[in-house]
């Protein structure tokens, strides 16, 4: 499963499943976590500037002697960086912390500043997005995306400036369908890959009683269940774990799951308590 890949748009194949590194610190936590994960067999690692791991990441990756070419980063652009030149700035910041001199996927974190979730930032984002074609024009970035995009975001983004995100990146699991049904369909139209992230909901949903019948029923695991739900919504699950033994087990999802499984897991509400 970790060497099957996504077409993009614009043919570059992405690796089907990714390491997630959000939250994970930098330093030995981070450094040994992706470390084991391309022990594991990861190809595709995730990052970005806030998480400020990217040293430890790009440390690791070093160190592990893979070949650039076999691998698939993406880092992302911060949230409150809205303007076009400073959106070169940190894409170089990003590369000379990662030691790399190319970008497999870079992302506009999210439409607004975290500070300030809502926020109307289209004309800044589209300037950014301008930077960031450009980027990809001059080859420094193989493929160009979006991340915590709503379908209005898109729409204004491609209107502006006539060019589709090759990825959108978003929080999807059993439990959040009806929140990004429309954005995952808006998405499949236009051909941008979905990039599911906290595919498990940071932890919080692998002791629902569906997910846990389920795992019963295929012989798996709870996350194995979380995980291949989100690929039966041909969406890209970033799941993200400290500990080997979990990077192994959320990679085998050789399965599938029935349809009718798929929608139980679909109508799933979720509590906001637990999320967020
Ligand atoms: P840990 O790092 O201790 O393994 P998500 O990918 O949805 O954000 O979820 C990440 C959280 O889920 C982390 O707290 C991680 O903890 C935990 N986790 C990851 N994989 C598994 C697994 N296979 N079983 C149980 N918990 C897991």
């Amino acid at each position: 499963m970790l060497k099957e890949t996504f077409l993009l748009s614009n043919g570059v194949h992405i690796p089907k499943v990714g390491f997630g590194t959000w939250q994970v610190p930098n330093g030995d936590i981070a450094y040994q976590a992706v470390k084991d994960a391309l022990e594991v067999g990861y190809i595709h690692i995730d990052t970005a500037y806030v998480y400020e791991n990217e040293i430890s990441v790009g440390q690791a990756i070093k160190d592990s002697k893979s070949d650039r070419k076999d691998l698939f980063i993406t880092s992302k652009l911060p949230s409150h960086i809205k303007d076009y030149q400073e959106t070169e700035t940190y894409f170089h910041e990003s590369l000379k912390r990662l030691e790399m001199d190319y970008m497999d996927l870079f992302l506009i974190h999210a439409p607004w500043p975290w500070s300030n979730i809502g926020q109307d930032c289209k004309v800044g984002n589209a300037e950014a997005w301008k930077k960031m074609i450009e980027l990809y024009q001059s080859k420094k970035i193989r493929s160009i995306g979006v991340s915590n995009f709503n379908v209005d975001d898109l729409k204004d983004l491609i209107k502006r400036t006539g060019f589709i995100p090759h990825v959108n990146q978003i929080a999807f699991f059993a439990g959040h369908y009806q929140k990004q049904k429309e954005t995952i369909a808006f998405c499949k139209e236009n051909n941008i890959l979905v990039e599911a992230y906290s595919p498990l909901a940071i932890g919080h949903a692998l002791k629902t009683p569906l997910v846990l019948t389920l795992a019963e029923k295929y012989h798996k695991t709870p996350a194995q269940i979380l995980i291949r739900y989100t690929l039966e919504h041909g969406t890209l699950p970033l799941p993200k774990s400290t500990k080997k033994a979990r990077m192994i087990e959320n990679a085998d999802l050789d399965f599938t799951l029935d349809q009718k499984d798929v929608e139980a897991l679909d109508v799933l509400s979720e509590d906001p308590r637990r999320f967020g």
